[in-house]
Formats: structure tokens, C-alpha cells, sequence
């Protein structure tokens, strides 16, 4: 039997939400309030749990507490054993295997700022003590000297709060971790939609909701990485939560390795959410002494729909995960080579591709795969980091200096974590290679992993990496990672449930040690596109290639489903080739544009290949983005309307997007539409978050109409008749572009917000005007937005 403790609560205050913590009668945590910030004189009684009743068969805590039953109590972190038969965030065995553990409160603090996790090398900081506020509490078994701390960081101006958990064993004996949640939320009630992020390569994080019924639902990985399967963040909304109105909640997890998120309903109507490391194949070895700290995991809530919780953690990425020379600076357009040549280029090439981007106001070149060894395809050389000198007799400083005197950045493709089985490399180290001794290893892309769990292995791809990123002179690295793990094993002898775990850590490492010796490198992340697209590698690596999916169409869901958790900064977003390469679609050059605008823009196909008319629309694009970078890097993003993933069926067609200025004087608008309809009804542009009392300009951005979008409607106008087959159509094809409409309007920011502009009308089969839209399949425009003082109150639409 147990004494009563003194009862005590603890809170924690955003700048629009609140979070209180309640120590009970037993020393156990239970969860008051999450949600919208409170009074500070807030009455708390009436969030106390009313427990008065028994409950037939559940399991009380103690005769002391006949009437408290821990699965019906919103807990802090849980624990087998004690009676809550909901998923527990701790499991640990001792003594012949046994898992029932009871942590309560032992000792608390709250410190100003974000002291650092010790032992984590991808946590999130704070650079001043104002910018958030820590609350360290400590729990201790009842009856074994373990320790359990949890940590709570308030970032305050962005409402995200990061968790972690210290598990220290005071034991004489070895404990194994079976599983140590970074983060439990238990809510009151379980009405809730599970939004998850889910797709596969070349289709990630397209968006997925469903209501939460009771059970578990697990949203997890267990290939080794983050993956494109399941993403780490998940959102919790109401059911009638949109994008500008109703609760929810966002979470994610920094970290690039297996994660599990449950979401669960109790019989009792309660919802849990959890999220940490994978239990499922790992377990830690806890030596006496010894401590083990999970990832740190991070969630924010919004009363105002899920554009507010999407803009917490986009302020937090940016603020609080992107750190050194990169944090909040605009990043350069890049080209890279990839699709316009794949293995296949030599010195002269690239030059001449350098050259042309370079003409059309591209910032940087990236080489990518094929540099190195005798790479000619990916069967070969990962691991032998030195140049080809068949496709680079120059050597990769020549190159460099080439790229460089044309004043453009150089940067380059790198693959550290892997090995070809016919490399130099393997030749050497066979054992450093992730196989099972006497076991036929799987492959992906041909290729093995190397063993980071090993220092020496871990040495010398610090070195190895250090020695190309100098030989390159290299401004940018892109740090590729193509296949998932199989065949775990390791030399090094410890339990074999480690080795995951031990992989992401021994990643880390290295990264931190390239980071810190190369702080101007411009780092971005990629893994066959997304497949590692996390908080844990956004730590070292400011962006990341979304998806080797460039097709734009494709792009609205990919990017769109990214941005619920991360922002624009992070996500490379290229225009390729048209037919796309991945798709085989069809895509007019301004459309390819307008989706990559709304990330981190690069090319990524031959520019010297395009007509002279898309050549000037590109350098036009180029010069837009340059002249609004700031706004589509790092404005306030807003989804409108999501197209295939629209709550709503009547935006299935549609994806439009906003970025806005602080203080929303400025935005910018990308309407994409999907597929084109005769004879549709009105359009309105409409944006809810405009001010009513500004007056703003809305202008189109000028871009080029392909004559070719009208096939043979042409000889409508041609005086002479133009064969569809023929070669002067042909030619018209290739160098005729129309500018687009005249669109402009001034309007009132009350109109704009609460009805909207009635656009001019698309292209209808009849009719064809100045005013026209002509947009077709997969068909956009972008909208320039912007405060202007009204001159006469009469002033109105078309008064250009
Ligand atoms: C996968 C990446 O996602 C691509 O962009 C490209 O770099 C290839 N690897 C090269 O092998």
C-alpha cells in the first residue's frame, strides 16, 4: 500500500497553447489539458478526473486506491503490469524476464531555453533562453533503482513541444530495453482522424486519413530508414478539422531509422499516441550504470485547423532543426545533371550544360552519379571514391575550377553508406559490407550497405568523404542513399537488436563530423528521392530531394503531403524533362515550374535542348523565383486545396497553394489544375487569410502559352492551311509560345477573404479572347498577390 504524495500540477505555456501536467495522489503523471492556451488563473479542478465509481473488472492500483484505475487515467508514460493494458511506452525486462515497472514522480525543474540531450547527436536547439522553456522531471520505479527522465521543451513562439526520455539502470544487473516510447499523449476522448503520410518510391507522403476506431493503428517502418512507406509525422484531427478551422495535433520524430506511431482507442473511448524507435526487432542491452536516451520526439496543437499546425512545425524546422551557415538563407537555383544524361557524360558535357543553365541565371551545378571509379552503370564502384578519368580525364578540381570560373557554385553526388560488390573497396574490406557470413546476401540496386555500426568503418568514410568534397571544392553535396537494409549483421559482437539503432547513431555521427568539418557546404538529403525524408537528417542537412518523381502533376500530392510537416526550405523540387521521366506525362514548361517554385527550384534536364521561346520562358521563371525566393523558401504556407487528397471531393481537381509575408501584404498563389473540363462553372480565387483591410493587387505571372496546346484549331487563325503532320507545324510547335491572359485586379482584402475574385474564364471550346485562360490538362498559373494603397475607391477589377 501505498502513501498518498502531495498532488501538484505543471505547466507549461506556448504562445497559443497550454500544456498541464498533473501529479496525482499516487506520484503518477497524468495528462490535465493539451489544447488552446488558458488563464493563468484557469480553474484546474474541473480537469481532475472524476473518480468515484469502480469499474467491473479492472485492476485497481492498490487497496489504498481502490477507486483509481491506471487504464482509465490519461498517463504521462506507461508501463505494464500495473493495470493499463494499452500499448505500454516502457518495457523493460529484468529478473527472468519480467516487465512490470511503476514509475512516479521523484523530483522536478523547469529551466529556461533548451538545455542540449547529452548523447544526441540530431536533437533540436534553442538559441536564446527566451526562445523556449525545459521542464526535466524525474520518475523512479517503486521498487528497482531505475530511473525514467522525461524531458519537455516548450518552444514557445512556434507552440511545438519536444520530448525525451532517459532511462538510467541503478540495477547491479543488465536490463534489456524492449521498448522506451519517445512521446505518450493520452487525450480524453478519442474522436479523432489519423492523418498519416504514406506512398512508396517515387509516390511519397501522399496523404492518408481515416477515423480512429478502436484497436490499434500503427503507422511504422522497418527497413532501416525513415522510409517513403510510412513518414514519421502523423496529425490527429477532429473530424471536422480543415485547413483553416478545427483542432488537431501534429507529431513527429527526429530520427531517420524504424519508428512506430500508435494511435490507439481504449474501451474506455481514450486515444493514445505514441511515437519512438520500432520495438519490433530491437531491444537494447542496458548494462548497470549505464543510460539510454530515445530520439526526441515533437508535437504542437492548433485550434485553427491544419495550416496553423503545418506553420508551428515549418517555424520549428526552420528555427530549431536547420542550423549552421544555411539556417534562413536562400538557397540557390541548382541544375543537375541526372536526367539529361544519367551515366553517360564526359568534362565537355557538363560544361556545356553548366554553360547553358549558367546562360539562363541557374546558381548551381551538381554532378551527379557516374563521376567516380568505373561507374558506367549502378552494378559497380560505390565505395571507390576517385574520379573516372575516362569521363573526367581533368580530375574533379578541374572540373570544379570550370564550373567556378563560370561563376556559378559546384556541387556533387555522393553515396558514402554503400558498396558495390565490384569495387576497389570491397576488394579490400569484404566484412565491412552489411552481409551474413555463410548466408546468400539480398540486394537493392545492386549494392550492399556499409556497416556504420564499426568506427573504423565510420573513419574512413569521414576521410573519404573529407578528400572528394576538398578535390571538388565543393560549394554543395548531395549525399544520395539507395537501398534498404537486409541481412543484418555485424563483426563487432554486440546484441544483434542494437544493430539498427546503432546504424542511425554511427550515421549521425559521421554526418556531424562532415557537417562540422565542411560548416559551407550546402548539404541536401536524398535517398532514391524520399525515402529518408526526416527531422534527424534535416539536422546536419538543411534540404532534401522530395521525390525522384519530378512529374508535377505527381508533385501537388508528394509536396503537398510533405508540407504538412515540413517546410518549402527543405524540399528540392525540380523541372525536368517533358515527357516526364518518370511518368511519360506531358507538362508545359511553366506548369513544371510553378509546383518546383513552391520549394527549393532546380532543373534538372538539358536547357540547351529547349526552343529558344522555352529557353526565355525559363529564364524568366528563373528571375521570378530569384526576385520572391525569400517569400517561397521561407513564406507562411498555406494548402488551399489538395487535389486527389482534398478532404472535400469538389477540390479533387484542383491543388492551390499560398505562401504569404508576415504580415500578409505579399503572397503568392500556385492554381494547378489537374484535369481539364468544358464548359465548367465560375472560378473564384478566394484566400480566407487575406487582410480585410489592406487592398491588394492580384496579378497573373507572366508566362508563355504553348501554341501546340491547340492542335489543329490553329488553321482558325493561320491564313494558310498548317498540316498537323507537316513540318511547319512542327516548327510552330517548337518556337511559337502566346503570352498568357491579361489578368489583374484590385480588390478589398474583406472581399478577397470572405467571397473572392471571379476569374476570367478558361479556354471552352469557343470563344478566344485577351482574357482567356488557357490552361488544358495539368495546367497553371501563379498568382502575385500584393498590398497596395487604393488611389480611388472605385477602382476596380480590370482597371489595370
Ligand atoms: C537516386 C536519386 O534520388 C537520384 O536523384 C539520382 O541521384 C540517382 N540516385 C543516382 O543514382
Amino acid at each position: 500500500m501505498e502513501k498518498a504524495v502531495a498532488e501538484r500540477t505543471i505547466r507549461l505555456d506556448g504562445k497559443n497553447t497550454t500544456y498541464i501536467i498533473r501529479v496525482n495522489r499516487t506520484g503518477h503523471l497524468e495528462n490535465l489539458y493539451y489544447g488552446k492556451r488558458l488563464r493563468q488563473d484557469a480553474t484546474i479542478e474541473p480537469l481532475l478526473p472524476n473518480r468515484s465509481v469502480g469499474i467491473g473488472t479492472a485492476v485497481a492500483y492498490d487497496e489504498n486506491n481502490p477507486l483509481f484505475f491506471m487504464e482509465t487515467a490519461c498517463l504521462e508514460t506507461s508501463t505494464p503490469g500495473k493495470g493499463d493494458f494499452r500499448t505500454p511506452a516502457v518495457v523493460v525486462e529484468y529478473e527472468k524476464g519480467m516487465t512490470t515497472l511503476d514509475f512516479v514522480y521523484n523530483s522536478h525543474r523547469i529551466v529556461k531555453g533548451k538545455p542540449e540531450v547529452p548523447g544526441l547527436l540530431a536533437q533540436s536547439y534553442a538559441e536564446t533562453a527566451q526562445d523556449a522553456v525545459t521542464l526535466q522531471i524525474q520518475l523512479r520505479d517503486r521498487k528497482l533503482p531505475i530511473l525514467l527522465q522525461m524531458n519537455y521543451t516548450m518552444f514557445v513562439g512556434c507552440d511545438v513541444i519536444a520530448r525525451t526520455c532517459i532511462l538510467t539502470n541503478g540495477t547491479k544487473e543488465k536490463l534489456v530495453v524492449r521498448n522506451l516510447a519517445s512521446l505518450q499523449l493520452d487525450l480524453p476522448d478519442a474522436n479523432w482522424d489519423i492523418v498519416s503520410f504514406d506512398g512508396a518510391w517515387a509516390r511519397e507522403r501522399g496523404v492518408t486519413r481515416r477515423h480512429l476506431e478502436s484497436g490499434i493503428t500503427e503507422i511504422s517502418s522497418t527497413c532501416g530508414v525513415s522510409s517513403s512507406f510510412h513518414n514519421s509525422a502523423v496529425f490527429l484531427e477532429r473530424p471536422d478539422c480543415t485547413a483553416e478551422k478545427g483542432e488537431c495535433f501534429a507529431f513527429n520524430l527526429i530520427y531517420s531509422g524504424n519508428h512506430r506511431e500508435i494511435i490507439e482507442k481504449s474501451p474506455f473511448s481514450l486515444a493514445r499516441f505514441q511515437t519512438g524507435i520500432n520495438p519490433q526487432n530491437f531491444s537494447w542491452i542496458l548494462a548497470p550504470g549505464k543510460e539510454f536516451t530515445t530520439p526526441e520526439a515533437v508535437m504542437t496543437y492548433s485550434c485553427s485547423g491544419n495550416n496553423t499546425a503545418s506553420a508551428n512545425m515549418h517555424t520549428f524546422v526552420n528555427k530549431h532543426i536547420v542550423r549552421g551557415t544555411w539556417k534562413y538563407r536562400q538557397r540557390p537555383v541548382l541544375c543537375n545533371n541526372w536526367e539529361a544524361t544519367y551515366f553517360n557524360f564526359s568534362e565537355d558535357r557538363i560544361l556545356e550544360l553548366a554553360e547553358n543553365a549558367h546562360d539562363l541565371g541557374v546558381e548551381l551545378f551538381v554532378l551527379d552519379d557516374g563521376w567516380f571509379g568505373q561507374r558506367d552503370n549502378d552494378t559497380t564502384s560505390l565505395g571507390d571514391w576517385f574520379v573516372n578519368t575516362k569521363k573526367l580525364p581533368q580530375g574533379l578540381t578541374s572540373l570544379a575550377n570550370g564550373i567556378h570560373s563560370l561563376g556559378m557554385l559546384f556541387g556533387i553526388w555522393v553515396e558514402p553508406e554503400m558498396i558495390s560488390r565490384v569495387s576497389r573497396l570491397y576488394d579490400k574490406h569484404p566484412d565491412w559490407a552489411i552481409m551474413i557470413p555463410g548466408r546468400n546476401p539480398s540486394v537493392g540496386r545492386n549494392q550492399f550497405i556499409l556497416d556504420l555500426t564499426r568506427k573504423e568503418v565510420r573513419d574512413y568514410l569521414v576521410r573519404a568523404m573529407g578528400e572528394v568534397f576538398t578535390l571538388a571544392k565543393a560549394d554543395y553535396v548531395k549525399w544520395d542513399m539507395n537501398r534498404i537494409f537486409s541481412d543484418l549483421h555485424s563483426v563487432e559482437g554486440y546484441f544483434m537488436g542494437e544493430f539498427s539503432h546503432r546504424y542511425v547513431l554511427g550515421l549521425y555521427d559521421v554526418m556531424s563530423r562532415l557537417v562540422r568539418e565542411f560548416p559551407k557546404i550546402l548539404f541536401e538529403g536524398c535517398a532514391s528521392g524520399g525515402n529518408r525524408f526526416d527531422l534527424g537528417i534535416l539536422c546536419f542537412m538543411p534540404q532534401i530531394w522530395t521525390s525522384d518523381n519530378s512529374d508535377a502533376c505527381c508533385r501537388t500530392r508528394i509536396q503537398g503531403g510533405t508540407s504538412y510537416a515540413y517546410p518549402a526550405s527543405t524540399m528540392g523540387a525540380h523541372v525536368s524533362a517533358s515527357p516526364n521521366h518518370q511518368t511519360l506525362r506531358k507538362t508545359d514548361i511553366e506548369s513544371r515550374f510553378n509546383v518546383a517554385a513552391f520549394g527549393v527550384l532546380g532543373y534538372e534536364m538539358d536547357l540547351g535542348a529547349l526552343s529558344a521561346s522555352e529557353k526565355q520562358a525559363v529564364k524568366n521563371q528563373i528571375a521570378f523565383y530569384k526576385k520572391h525566393r525569400a517569400l517561397l523558401q521561407y513564406g507562411r504556407f498555406f494548402r488551399i486545396s489538395e487535389g486527389v487528397d482534398s478532404k472535400d471531393k469538389e477540390d479533387a481537381n484542383r491543388v492551390k497553394w499560398v505562401v504569404a509575408n508576415a504580415d500578409y501584404s505579399e503572397m503568392l498563389v500556385l492554381d494547378f489544375q489537374i484535369l481539364n473540363q468544358s464548359n465548367i462553372s465560375q472560378e473564384i480565387l478566394r484566400i480566407p487569410f487575406a487582410k480585410p483591410e489592406f487592398d491588394y493587387v492580384i496579378e497573373t505571372r507572366e508566362q508563355k502559352v504553348p501554341v501546340s496546346q491547340f492542335g489543329s484549331l490553329i488553321n482558325m487563325i493561320s491564313p494558310v492551311h498548317i498540316s498537323q503532320e507537316g513540318s511547319v507545324k512542327k516548327l510552330i510547335d517548337k518556337n511559337v509560345m502566346l503570352k498568357n491572359e491579361d489578368e489583374y485586379h484590385i480588390v478589398s482584402g474583406d472581399v478577397l477573404a470572405y467571397s473572392g475574385v471571379r476569374l476570367s474564364p478558361q479556354f471552352s471550346g469557343t470563344g478566344f479572347s485577351s482574357n482567356t485562360r488557357v490552361l488544358g490538362d495539368f495546367g497553371s498559373r501563379l498568382y502575385h498577390i500584393y498590398r497596395v494603397e487604393r488611389k480611388s475607391k472605385n477602382a476596380s477589377k480590370n482597371a489595370k
